[in-house]
C-alpha cells in the first residue's frame, strides 16, 4: 500500500530516490513524487501515473544541477485510499508555509475533525487527501524543531502511518515515524542513510538496517540514526542485517516479476525445507516455532488467520492439521477474525499467515488474538516484517523477495511450512512414525515435482491461446482440490481481469451453475486424489451445458485425461502434496493468459502487494 523512500547523502537525491521508487513501485502505482532540497528551498515534483512519469517529469523540468545537487530528498509512490489518483492528491504534500513536506502510507482516520480544525484556523487544502491535512498540521505545530513538530501532529492523530518528513529550515535531517505501515532505515557508509517501506530499496546501499516499530520515531541524518518514541524519549532498536542479495529484486531474464517468481518456486521451497525435516525421528524441526512438545500436545485448536492468496493456504492447513494432528483446524478471513468477537483461549493456537508480514487486518487479528491470550504465531516472508516482530514466534518462508502483487512463491511455501507445521503437530500426537516419514519424504520431494510442472510451461502457453477471448471462466475442485481452484482463480481474475470464480465441485448445482453457457471455460481440478471421480460427475454436469472443460489432471491418467476438452497435467503426488503442482499449473496457466492478453501483470490495475489499510 504505497511506497515511501527517504536518501540522505552526498549528493544525487534525486536519482537515488527514482531507483528506489522503482524497486517500491509494486506496493501502489497510481501517482508518485518527490521533494528535494535545492539552493535551501523545498522542490517538489509530482504527477499522475507510475514513476516512470515521474522520472521524465523530473529530467525534463529540472535543471541538471537541481537533479544532481541536492543530498536530501523523499518520494512516494501512491495507492490511493482518500482521493483519486491525481497529481494534485500525489505526495509530497505541503505545509502551509511551503517549507515542510511530508510522503505518507497509510489513514488518517480522524482527518475530517483534524480537517475542520485547520480550516476554523483559516487553511484552505489543495488536495483531497488525508495526508495534506497531517502536513498542515506539522507545520501547525512548527516552532523551530521539526521533530517535535512532526511527535505533537502525530499525537492528535488516529489511524496508520508511515511516513518521512523534509522541514527547508532543518535540511541536514529526515524525520520518519511509524504506526501501522512499516518504516526501515538503512545505516549506510561512506556518509549516507535511506528510509523506506521495505528493505527492497536498501539492499544495493548496505545491508545493516534497523526497522522502526509502532509509535517510533528517527531523526535521519548522512552520518546517523538517532530513535525516540512519539514523547521524544530516546529508544533502542538493533541494527540487524539483510539476508537478501541486490539481484533479488531484479527481474532477470524474464518479462515479469510474476514469471520469474514461479519459476524461482524449486528453489524457494527448498528454501523453505532445508533443515527442517528431520527422518530419523520423522517429524518437522521449526524452532521459530518456540515451542516445547508439552505445550504443543495442550493446544486444543488451530485458527489460521489471513486474506487473500494466505487465505487460500491456510485452507489447505486445515486439512493438513486435521488429517494428521487429529486436531480441530479452521481458516478465517483476518478482518472477520477481528471484528467478530472470537473465542479464544490459551489452547488455541493462531497462526497468523502473511507473506508481507504487513497486511493490515491479518495484523490486527494478531492482536485481537494475543489479547485473549491465544498461543500465536506467524508464517512470513519478510523478515522483521510488522507481523513477525509483534508474534515474537514462528516460522520464515525463506521465499526471497515476492515482487510480482500477485502471490505465487509463498503461497506454494506456506502451504509447505503449514505441513511441516502438522508434520511436527502429528508426531506430538497420534501421527505414526511410518506415516510421518512417508509424508516428510513426499514434502522433501516437493520442489522436483514442480521442476517438472515447469518443464510444461511452453505447453502450458499452448493450452493458455485457447482461453485468451471471453470475460468469465469456472475454477472448480473438492477437498484438498478446493483451495486449488479459488487459488487458481484468483490468479487469473487479478493479473487477466477475466471474471473467473472459484467454487466447490459440489456446489455448483446450488446456483452458479446458472451462470453456465456455451462455450464458457470451467478448469477442473481433477488431479488424481481423493474426491476426483466425483469431480468428474461436475464436470459432466458442465458439459451438458455447453461449457468447455480445462482439466488439471495427473500425469497417465487416460480415463480423467480422456473427460476433458484440454488438459494440464501435473505429476502424481502424496494428496497432501498434490495442491502444489496443481496450483503452479494454474499459476503457469494465468500468467500466459494473462500475458496474451497485453496485460500490465506485475502490477494490477487497483491493486498492491501489500495492503496495509484496512
Ligand atoms: C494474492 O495474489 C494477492 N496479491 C493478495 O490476495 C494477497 O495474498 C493478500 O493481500 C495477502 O497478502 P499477505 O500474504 O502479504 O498478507
Ligand atoms: N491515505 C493516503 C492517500 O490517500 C496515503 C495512501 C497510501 O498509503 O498510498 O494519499
Amino acid at each position: 500500500m504505497c511506497g515511501i523512500i527517504g536518501y540522505i547523502g552526498k549528493s544525487e537525491a534525486p536519482a537515488n530516490l527514482l531507483k528506489g521508487l522503482k524497486k517500491l513501485e509494486y506496493r501502489g502505482y497510481d501517482s508518485a513524487g518527490m521533494a528535494v532540497f535545492d539552493n535551501g528551498r523545498l522542490a517538489v515534483a509530482k504527477t499522475s501515473g507510475k514513476v516512470s512519469a515521474l522520472a521524465e517529469k523530473v529530467r525534463a523540468e529540472w535543471p541538471g544541477e537541481r537533479f544532481a545537487r541536492p543530498p536530501v530528498g523523499i518520494a512516494h509512490t501512491r495507492w490511493a485510499t482518500h482521493g483519486s489518483p491525481t497529481s494534485l492528491n500525489a505526495h509530497p504534500h505541503l505545509d502551509a508555509s511551503g517549507g515542510i513536506a511530508l510522503v505518507h502510507n497509510g489513514i488518517i482516520e480522524n482527518y475530517r475533525a483534524l480537517r475542520a480544525r485547520l480550516e476554523a484556523k483559516g487553511h484552505g487544502f489543495l488536495s483531497e487527501t488525508d495526508t495534506e491535512i497531517l502536513a498542515r498540521l506539522i507545520g501547525e505545530f512548527y516552532s523551530g524543531d521539526i521533530f517535535d513538530a512532526v511527535c505533537g501532529a502525530l499525537h492528535q492523530v488516529e489511524g496508520t502511518f508511515g511516513i518521512a518528513v523534509l522541514c527547508a529550515q532543518e535540511p541536514d535531517r529526515i524525520i520518519v515515524a511509524r504506526r501501522g505501515s512499516p518504516i526501515v532505515i538503512g545505516v549506510g557508509v561512506d556518509g549516507e542513510c535511506v528510509a523506506a517501506s521495505d528493505a527492497s530499496v536498501l539492499v544495493e546501499h548496505t545491508q545493516r538496517v534497523i526497522y522502526l516499530d509502532d509509535n517510533d520515531a528517527a531523526i535521519v541524518r548522512a552520518d546517523g540514526v538517532e530513535i525516540r518514541d512519539l514523547d521524544n524519549v530516546p529508544v533502542t532498536r538493533a541494527v540487524v542485517g539483510l539476508d537478501m542479495a541486490p539481484s533479488a529484486a531484479e527481474k532477470g531474464r524474464f518479462a515479469h516479476f510474476m514469471h520469474k517468481e514461479i519459476h524461482e518456486q524449486p528453489e524457494a521451497l527448498a528454501n523453505a525445507i532445508r533443515g527442517r525435516l528431520d527422518f530419523t525421528r520423522a517429524t518437522a524441526v521449526l524452532s521459530g516455532m518456540g515451542t516445547s512438545p508439552r505445550e504443543l500436545s495442550e493446544l486444543e485448536r488451530v485458527v489460521m488467520v489471513g486474506c487473500g492468496t494466505s487465505l487460500h493456504a491456510g485452507m489447505v492447513g486445515e486439512y493438513a492439521f486435521e488429517d494428521l494432528a487429529d486436531i480441530h483446524a479452521e481458516v478465517q478471513q483476518a478482518a472477520e477474525f477481528r471484528y467478530r468477537n472470537p473465542i479464544l483461549d490459551r489452547r488455541a493456537f493462531v497462526v497468523a499467515i502473511s507473506q508481507s508480514g504487513e497486511t493490515a487486518d491479518t495484523l490486527a487479528a494478531v492482536r485481537e488474538a494475543q489479547q485473549k491470550g491465544a498461543f500465536v504465531m506467524s508464517l512470513c516472508n519478510v523478515v522483521g516484517s510488522t507481523i513477525a516482530r509483534e508474534t515474537g514466534r514462528g516460522v520464515y518462508l525463506h521465499a526471497g523477495p515476492e515482487i510480482s502483487v500477485a502471490s505465487t512463491k509463498a503461497f506454494t511455501s506456506q502451504v509447505v511450512v503449514l505441513l511441516m507445521m502438522a508434520l511436527k503437530l502429528g508426531r506430538g500426537r497420534r501421527l505414526s512414525r511410518e506415516d510421518g516419514l512417508a509424508l516428510a519424504r513426499a514434502i522433501d520431494g516437493v520442489p522436483a515435482l514442480v521442476s517438472r510442472v515447469l518443464e510444461a510451461d511452453p505447453a502450458i502457453a499452448a493450452v493458455a491461446e485457447r482461453f485468451v477471448e471471453g470475460e468469465h471462466a469456472f475454477y472448480i475442485g473438492r477437498g484438498l482440490m478446493h483451495p486449488v481452484a479459488l487459488e487458481g482463480a484468483l490468479k487469473l481474475k487479478e493479473i487477466s481481469y477475466i471474471h473467473a470464480e472459484g467454487y466447490h465441485a459440489a456446489e455448483l448445482k446450488h446456483g452458479p451453475i446458472a451462470l453456465l453457457a456455451p462455450g464458457v471455460p470451467v478448469v477442473a481440478v481433477a488431479c488424481d486424489v481423493p474426491g476426483k471421480d466425483k469431480t468428474l460427475g461436475n464436470i459432466e454436469e458442465c458439459r451438458a451445458r455447453g461449457a468447455r472443460i480445462l482439466g488439471v489432471v495427473t500425469e497417465g491418467d487416460a480415463d480423467t485425461i480422456a473427460c476433458m476438452d484440454s488438459v494440464l497435467t501435473v505429476p502424481p503426488a502424496h494428496p497432501l502434496v498434490a495442491t502444489i503442482p496443481a496450483v503452479v499449473a494454474l499459476q503457469l496457466f494465468a500468467y500466459h493468459v494473462a500475458r496474451l492478453r497485453g496485460c500490465p501483470i506485475d502490477q494490477p490495475r487497483n491493486l498492491a502487494k501489500s495492503v496495509t489499510v484496512e
